[in-house]
């Protein structure tokens, strides 16, 4: 954040919940950047941390009541949501997110929610349960819609001793996420929620996906391989099916099933990913989902390798192709759309910004594999496309996949017109 410029106002809405206590290091990081913080708590807030915290820390009044003009608060909600550059609510609770998806004020932090056209960042923090439930999804997804900001939640331990995702984001990451906004970051809009399958809409085209590990051999029994399960890989593939794609699946060793109304092939190393790729082709959409082994050994041997007594083993690994870029970077025979994913365990956005642009692609799916991504049946992601990008609350593979469908569907329609 530059402290040239006219200074940041944030509006900091504090919902009622355990993780109330972060929001309290979130102003002292803020007001660090030199960033104005106003707080309104709600009465639940009020409950888990005191109104003379917030007020110290942020330097400022803090408001609560809708219905306090008569004293020296003097700003109304109106003026409280027009004074600021970003409304930042952390920790937002299930039943905040209810009332901004349904358009209920009947307390001052709903009412200022309501009555702003400002940017809104949220910060969700509940317990799993209330966060997995349908009702909750179902509100996040609405709030998506409407173009509302999301940091989080995590994955983790919970203050109730339960584990899964429902963690507000660290003081840290929302403070990322801020910038971001605040730098203006141009969204891409993600057409259709996990909601609503996008029926139909690749019908006649043709999409590729690639899913799954590979296994590389070191003699023909051992080989070199990585945590990838399939599970993203094989949830696109089906998605894509559902909505009428004729599609190829090219998977590496999983212990999935083929989806229903894919032409699965199976392979074991990347080289006959890569051909079974190239002869697939041509396609409308190529997703590179595959875990791809970046080494191979260099020669595998043919019998299976004894162990002599005390005797170390040395691999020489040689790079393998790389089949998202080999597809991205054609000239003629490259599909319309071309979409990799970037599992990183640091410089998220910049290491996937660096993928979208080497590997000439049209979309990357950015996973912070610190998140637990590996085997898991959730996932967090960011999409990035040439336009700008998306950051997704933690949602199912299956609902990550319409999401990527859904966009990869509109664009195509988009280039087409
Ligand atoms: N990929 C590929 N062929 C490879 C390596 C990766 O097609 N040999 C694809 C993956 O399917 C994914 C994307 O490239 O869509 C990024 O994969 P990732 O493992 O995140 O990155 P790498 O390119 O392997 O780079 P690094 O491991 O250095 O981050």
């Amino acid at each position: 954040m530059s402290p040239a410029g006219p200074q940041k106002r944030i509006l900091l809405v504090i919902g009622g919940g355990i993780a109330a206590y972060k929001a309290l290091e979130l102003i002292r990081r803020l007001r660090e950047r030199d960033i104005f913080v106003r707080v309104v708590m709600t009465g639940a807030a009020e409950r888990f941390i005191t109104k003379l915290s917030a007020e110290s820390l942020a330097g400022s009044a803090v408001y609560s009541d809708l219905f306090a003009l008569t004293n020296d608060q003097t700003m109304g909600h109106i003026e409280l949501s027009r004074d600021a550059d970003l409304i930042v609510a952390a920790p937002a609770t299930a039943d905040l997110l209810a009332k901004m998806a349904h358009g209920l004020a009947g307390d001052l932090a709903s009412t200022l929610l309501l009555a702003t056209d400002k940017k809104i960042l949220l910060a969700p923090a509940m317990n799993v349960r209330m966060w997995l439930h349908p009702s909750t999804q179902r509100n996040v997804s609405l709030l998506q819609e409407d173009g509302v900001l999301f940091v989080g939640p995590e994955e983790g331990e919970m203050a109730c001793g339960e584990y899964g995702p429902g963690r507000m984001s660290e003081p840290a990451a929302i403070i990322t996420a801020i910038e971001q906004a605040l730098e203006g970051e141009t969204r891409i809009a993600l057409p259709q929620g996990p909601r609503s399958p996008p029926a139909r809409l690749l019908a006649s085209r043709r999409v590729i996906v690639t899913s799954g590990p590979t296994h590389e051999p070191i003699d023909p029994v051992r080989f070199i391989a990585n945590r990838s399960s399939g599970r993203q890989g094989h949830a696109i593939a089906a998605a894509a099916a559902a909505a009428g794609a004729e599609v190829v699946l090219i998977s590496g060793p999983v212990a999935l099933a083929d989806p229903d109304g894919v032409t699965a092939i199976h392979v074991e190393t990347a080289r006959d990913m890569l051909k079974e790729v190239e002869a697939a082709l041509p396609a409308d959409i190529f997703i590179g989902v595959a875990a791809v082994a970046d080494w191979r050994v260099a020669e595998p041997a043919s019998v299976k390798l004894k162990r002599a007594p005390g005797q170390n083993l040395s691999l020489t690994l040689v790079q393998n192709p790389d089949i998202l870029a080999c597809v991205g970077k054609r000239g003629r025979g490259r599909p319309a759309l071309v979409a990799g994913f970037a599992a990183e365990s640091a410089r998220l956005i910049e290491n996937a910004e660096e993928k979208l642009a080497q590997k000439g692609c049209d979309v990357i799916v950015a996973n912070d594999i610190a998140g637990g991504v590996f085997g898991a049946t959730s996932n967090q992601a960011v999409i990035l496309t040439k336009e700008g990008k998306e950051f997704l609350p933690r949602m199912s593979k299956q609902d990550l996949a319409k999401r990527l469908i859904a966009l990869l569907a509109a664009m195509l329609a988009g280039k087409e017109q």
